[in-house]
C-alpha cells in the first residue's frame, strides 16, 4: 500500500472528496442523502474506517455492509455503475499512483457485484424449470 501512495491521509481525503461528488449526483445525491439526512458526518467515519480495514488489513471497521444497504429507498442496480464511474473520475483526480487507482477500483467493483447480487439476485429468474420460453 506504502509503494501505491495509500495511506490514511490518502483515504480520509478520497472518502471526503467521492461523497462530496456523490451528494451533488443528480441520480446517486438523492437516494444517499435521503437515508443518510443528519448522519453524514458518520457516514464519513465509516466509510474511512471501512476503507482503512480493506487497504491495511487492520480490522477496524466491524461492520455489515450487506446489511446495511438493505432497504436504501430507490436503491436500484443500474445506480451501481454510476457509483463506480463516479469512483473512478474522483480517482483520475486525486490516486498518488495507477496502482492505486487500480486496486481501490478492482476493489469497489467486487464489492458493488457481491452488493449487487446480494441485494438484487432472484434465483427464480434463473430456474431452467420455471423459464416459460
Ligand atoms: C449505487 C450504489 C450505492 C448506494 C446508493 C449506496 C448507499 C449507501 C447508504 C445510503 C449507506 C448508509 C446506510 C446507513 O447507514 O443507513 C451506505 C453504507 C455503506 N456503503 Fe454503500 N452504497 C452504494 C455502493 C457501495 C459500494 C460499491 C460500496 C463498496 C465499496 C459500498 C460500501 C458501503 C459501506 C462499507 C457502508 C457502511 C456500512 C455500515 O454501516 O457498516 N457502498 N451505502
Amino acid at each position: 500500500m506504502k509503494a501505491m501512495g495509500i495511506d490514511r491521509a490518502f483515504i480520509d481525503r478520497l472518502v471526503e472528496t467521492f461523497y462530496g461528488r456523490v451528494l451533488a449526483h443528480p441520480d446517486l445525491g438523492p437516494v444517499f442523502d435521503a437515508r443518510l439526512s443528519g448522519r453524514w458526518p458518520e457516514h464519513m467515519e465509516k466509510m474511512k474506517s471501512f476503507w482503512s480495514a480493506v487497504a491495511f488489513r487492520s480490522g477496524a471497521y466491524g461492520g455489515k455492509p450487506v446489511q446495511a444497504h438493505t432497504g436504501v429507498s430507490n436503491l436500484t442496480p443500474d445506480l451501481f455503475p454510476k457509483w463506480l464511474a463516479l469512483f473512478a473520475a474522483t480517482l483520475d483526480d486525486l490516486a498518488p499512483s495507477p496502482e492505486a487507482k487500480a486496486w481501490f477500483m478492482a476493489t469497489a467493483e467486487r464489492i458493488a457485484r457481491s452488493l449487487t447480487l446480494s441485494l438484487f439476485y432472484n434465483p427464480a429468474l434463473d430456474d431452467p424449470a420455471k423459464k416459460t420460453g
